[in-house]
């Protein structure tokens, strides 16, 4: 009889750092958590980690959420009535990748500008400001994100946060940070994380990403901002009950993987530094933290001969393809990665 041997292939998962599946003793956290309805208040852990976010960025109280996509949405909808418009970069998530939600589940409009790398400034900020006319849709919110997917994990200078807090005040304006990846942000610039409470009204923090966690986002606010951000969850059906089995995950991700975030940035680096004398590379983003971003003629093409080397990218617009270094991307994986780009 002969005995067929299959070759088994383990894929290099460089698409997103959404990809990263709970540690064991993540998962020993999560078994081991105490519970109660959360939509009753009642789930201990999810409240000891809505606190504890709140605590680290110096704000009032926090809400435990199913996605980013959620806390992102609901803070939209807690800061806006329909015909108000909301400030943000053109790549920005809360407009490019949340379905449209702003104005199907606000009924906001939008003002898109032109960003570097997804950064905008107070003064672009301040352009796009409307006037009280009846023509034009009400200013009312400014949203940024940090880092910035589609800008390649580019980060802010928190200066530009404050000069843009003053354009916000001087307006009566709101202001939201989309931090999915804030933690990569705050890893390379060293900013005082209390700093952060005191410019933004609401941040939005995703555990699910770099940080290793199943699943997860908390939306960070004032007492009223949170308490609104409660009827608001409620309504989009992401009041969840025995929570805390999720948010002991996040937990776990903010006391063990937050220093592990610069290692995923040394390894983009690298392999930046090897796609810069591929020969199929046209050009690659500055790499500023765990997502690199670079340009090839034709993607799918490259795409497919990245995948026979056992090796998963995104294609991320017409000419260009994502990788996300992550928690489960070893450097053994790393070195596979160099030496599967060195034979492209
Ligand atoms: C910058 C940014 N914001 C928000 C989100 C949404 O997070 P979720 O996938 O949990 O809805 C993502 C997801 O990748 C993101 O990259």
């Amino acid at each position: 009889m002969r005995v067929q041997v299959q070759k088994i292939i383990v894929m290099i998962e460089l698409r997103s750092d959404t990809f990263t599946k709970p540690s064991q003793p993540m998962l020993a956290a999560m078994m081991a958590a105490e519970v109660g309805d959360d939509v009753f208040g009642e789930d201990p852990t999810v409240n000891t980690l809505e606190q504890k976010l709140a605590d680290m960025f110096d704000m009032y109280a926090g809400i435990f959420c199913p996605s980013g996509t959620m806390t992102n949405q609901i803070a939209i909808r807690v800061h806006t009535q329909p015909q108000d418009d909301v400030i943000c970069d053109r790549y920005s998530h809360v407009y490019l990748y949340e379905g449209g939600g702003m104005m199907a589940n606000s009924g906001a409009s939008v003002s898109l500008l032109e960003g570097d790398r997804g950064r905008i400034t107070a003064d672009l900020v301040a352009s796009a400001i409307k006037p009280d006319d009846v023509h034009a849709p009400i200013s009312k919110l400014v949203s940024v994100e940090n880092t910035m997917n589609k800008g390649g994990g580019s980060y802010y200078e928190f200066d530009e946060f404050l000069k843009i807090r003053k354009v916000v005040d001087d307006n009566n304006l709101k202001f939201h940070l989309d931090g999915a990846r804030i933690f990569n942000a705050l890893v390379e610039s060293n900013d005082d994380i209390k700093s952060y409470g005191k410019v933004f009204d609401t941040i939005s923090i995703c555990l699910s990403k770099g940080l290793g966690a199943p699943i997860g986002s908390v939306l960070l606010g004032s007492k009223e901002e949170i308490k609104r951000a409660r009827r608001v969850r409620k309504v989009f059906g992401g009041g969840m009950r025995q929570a805390g089995y999720l948010a002991a995950a996040g937990i776990y991700a903010l006391d063990n993987n937050v220093a592990k975030l610069r290692e995923d940035h040394e390894r983009a680096r690298t392999i930046g530094k090897k796609l810069e004398n591929c020969s199929f590379v046209n050009n690659v983003m500055p790499i500023d933290t765990n997502i690199l971003i670079f340009s090839v003629d034709n993607v799918q093409d490259i795409l497919a001969k990245l995948k026979e080397k056992g090796i998963l990218g995104i294609a991320f617009g017409p000419n260009q393809i994502r990788f996300v270094t992550h928690l489960d991307f070893t450097d053994e994986m790393l070195e596979e990665t160099v030496s599967a780009l060195r034979e492209i």
